[in-house]
């Protein structure tokens, strides 16, 4: 796993949009794999300013989303189908039927695979290490599928509710393995609240279902990216 630390997180996500924006110019049938979350918003907002000073066209690129709840209407506001219309689809010419999100009437995974793979996925982090929603006690070979989330991880998302009654108990994700299969990965954290679960992660050697991320130190192509503040006491 390689690191990088940036000053601030708009310098950080400026990086991680660049790593992107690269990608798309050299290869304009580039697979992108995408989260959600307040993580990634700089990096969405970044690659935008970019594609347009650059003239960069998403025409042809497809994207895969890691995960949704279950069950949410695709126009409720807590949607990631939502989100990453607000975010990033509606402000860049990419055609939203090359974008797809997790559900239980396909095969998720052998749909990345048949559009050739993911080149880049972008991934944040969960302060109970999971990435996507795959929450602690996930296997090493599992696949897209439907999660209970964590008590902890209802209680983090519901900063974006009105009550934690709302949050859905439930999400479709990507596995651990869906993940791995990915070209490159790149995590992102940010923020002081990150700070032990990021330490957590670069001291790891091993998988430990227990802490999901760990699966990251067995794929050859991993950045870290961090902010200060997630990386300095
Ligand atoms: P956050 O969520 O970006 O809102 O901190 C990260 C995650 O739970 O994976």
């Amino acid at each position: 796993m390689k690191l990088k630390i940036f000053d601030t997180k708009e310098l950080a996500s400026e990086y991680a949009a660049d790593l992107i924006i690269d990608k798309v110019k050299n290869n304009k049938n580039t697979v992108l794999g995408l989260a959600t979350g307040s993580t990634p918003i700089q990096t969405y907002k970044s690659i935008i300013e970019k594609s347009k000073l650059y003239d960069i066209s998403f025409a042809k690129v497809k994207t895969f989303n890691l995960d949704e709840y279950h069950v949410i209407d695709k126009y409720n506001e807590q949607s990631y189908h939502y989100f990453m219309k607000e975010n990033l689809f509606s402000k860049i010419d990419i055609k939203l039927e090359n974008t797809y999100f997790p559900s239980l009437d396909q095969n998720y995974d052998e749909l990345i695979e048949s559009k050739g793979g993911i080149d880049i996925q972008i991934l944040g982090i969960g302060l109970n290490g999971h990435i996507g929603f795959n929450e602690p006690g996930s296997s090493l070979d599992s696949k897209t599928r439907k999660e209970k989330l964590d008590q902890s991880t209802i209680t983090a998302n519901s900063r974006f509710f009105n009550s934690e009654n709302e949050v859905p108990k439930f999400a479709i994700t990507m596995g651990i393995d869906t993940i791995l299969k990915s070209k490159k990965i790149v995590l992102l954290a940010f923020g002081k609240a990150k700070y032990k679960v990021v330490h957590k992660l670069l001291n790891t050697t091993k998988f430990d279902s227990n802490f999901p991320a760990s699966a990251l130190v067995l794929h050859p192509d991993v950045e870290i990216i961090c902010d200060k503040e997630s990386y300095e006491k």
